[in-house]
């Protein structure tokens, strides 16, 4: 059967990504939060920017909340929306991979078969799942943008944790509880995973 793709012919670049790698004096690759809404994707993923720029490494935050203000903005949070949601996030991140980048990814990705199709884009090595643990009950207490209240009075649908399912990963990279530890120790534990796994390379 014919695709949409049928007749693209793909072109290479001249530089290569083991030239990239060489020039920034750094790999590349995602990181990937997901958790509940509130549970400190993004705060971590901030946190993280921080700590990575100090230490001369280059990296850029992909945000659930920013990116459905562009490039996702005519989708919404039924499964299939969510679903294209992530599939555009992934390519974008393979994009800033390939460009020799860390990608910070801060999406709610609440579907293990979405994670996995996103997973499935990159390389092991190159791709670490972040499990940002934190029970509904705190997130639903934190509360920063009021959207739980929302929710629960019915003015938000599909809305993840209170009309929508949130699967947590099965075998994530690292889980970071933020109930417990606090944002920086949770940056600092995956700065740590980072670094030692990128020097085995
Ligand atoms: S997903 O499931 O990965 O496609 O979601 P994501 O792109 O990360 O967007 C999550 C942010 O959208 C706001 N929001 C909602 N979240 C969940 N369910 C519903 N129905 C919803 N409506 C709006 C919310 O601010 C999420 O941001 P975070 O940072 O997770 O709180």
């Amino acid at each position: 059967m014919e695709t949409k793709t049928d007749h693209i012919i793909w072109h290479h670049g001249v530089v290569t990504p083991m030239e990239r790698k060489v020039l920034n004096g750094h790999g590349s690759g995602v990181i990937w939060f997901t958790g509940l809404s509130g549970s400190g994707k993004s705060s971590l993923a901030s946190a993280m920017e921080k700590k990575l720029f100090d230490l001369g490494i280059r990296s850029y935050i992909l945000d659930g909340d920013n990116l459905r203000h562009g490039l996702n903005k005519n989708l919404g949070f039924s499964p299939d929306d969510r679903r294209e949601n992530l599939r555009r996030v992934g390519e974008v991140a393979k994009l800033f991979v390939d460009a020799g980048l860390y990608a910070l990814s801060a999406f709610i990705s609440p579907f293990q078969r979405d994670r996995q199709m996103v997973k499935e884009i990159f390389g092991d090595k190159d791709f670490i799942e972040v499990y940002v643990s934190c029970p509904l009950t705190v997130c639903e207490k934190r509360d920063p943008k009021g959207l739980y209240k929302k929710a629960r009075k019915g003015e938000i649908k599909d809305f993840t944790g209170v009309s929508s399912p949130y699967e947590p990963p099965v075998n994530p990279d690292i889980v970071v509880q933020t109930n417990i530890y606090s944002i920086e120790e949770c940056a600092d534990s995956i700065v740590k995973y980072l670094i030692e796994h990128s020097s085995q390379e």
